[in-house]
């Protein structure tokens, strides 16, 4: 039987959307295989949430490395040491060196709480909060290709969720947090069946594959 792609998840908190990552793997809806969690902190929720199902994990910590470019090369040798092909976003609070990028040329996917290109560059709860305070009546989560520039890499999918009148910032972050637990799976399953092509650099064009999940907006 031919192994599993083996995928590397970024974390630096709650690891929510990391749990839905490991359901999926679960259930088989994602066919793939969680080799290593890296986080930026130690001590979070994500970290005990592998630990728990056995995926091994590695802190890097910005404080323990003299650079930016050091933590990144601290971080690919984690990678490639995992035999890590996809990596994941997963709510890291961090922003890469291009060293790491160019490692991992459309190869890495981040998951951002917002209708991409609204409301980018911060980190949840920012971009609900921003949402709400520009009276948005249609918010949502973006799975996109980390390039340099923050927030701004192609655009895998999106999922869209209402603004009521009577939201808080909680209530529209669960909204989408939600769908992101969907869309997250899904555009990994996409990308690792080779469904997702990155044209030009700046847009994407999806091959719908049975079992690709592209319709995870539904
Ligand atoms: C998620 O809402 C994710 O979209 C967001 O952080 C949260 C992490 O939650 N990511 C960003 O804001 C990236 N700029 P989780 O740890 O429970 O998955």
């Amino acid at each position: 039987m031919k192994a599993l792609p083996r995928i590397g998840v970024l974390v630096s908190g709650r690891g929510s959307n990391l749990a839905a990552l490991i359901s999926a793997c679960a259930c088989g809806d994602l066919p793939a295989q969680i080799a290593l969690v890296i986080s930026s902190k130690p001590d979070v929720p994500a970290l005990a949430i592998a630990a728990t199902t056995g995926i091994p994990t590695r802190v890097v910590a910005p404080k323990s490395y003299a650079s930016r470019q050091a933590e990144g090369a601290a971080i690919v040798a984690a990678l490639q040491e995992a035999g890590v092909e996809l990596v994941v976003l997963a709510g890291y609070a961090r922003l890469f060196d291009p060293g790491v990028i160019a490692a991992y040329r459309w190869r890495i996917i981040n998951i951002h709480p917002s209708l991409l290109p609204a409301f980018a560059g911060s980190m949840a709860p920012g971009p609900q909060a921003a949402a709400l305070a520009a009276g948005v009546k249609f918010a949502g989560c973006t799975t996109h290709f980390v390039t340099e520039a923050t927030d701004a890499g192609p655009i895998i999918d999106q999922a869209v969720v209402p603004v009521r009148d009577d939201d808080t910032v909680a209530s529209l972050a669960d909204r989408i947090l939600a769908a992101e637990h969907r869309l997250l799976p899904a555009s990994v399953a996409a990308v690792l069946a080779g469904a997702v092509t990155v044209i030009d650099g700046r847009r994407t064009q999806r091959r719908v594959t049975q079992g690709s999940g592209a319709d995870a907006r539904d």
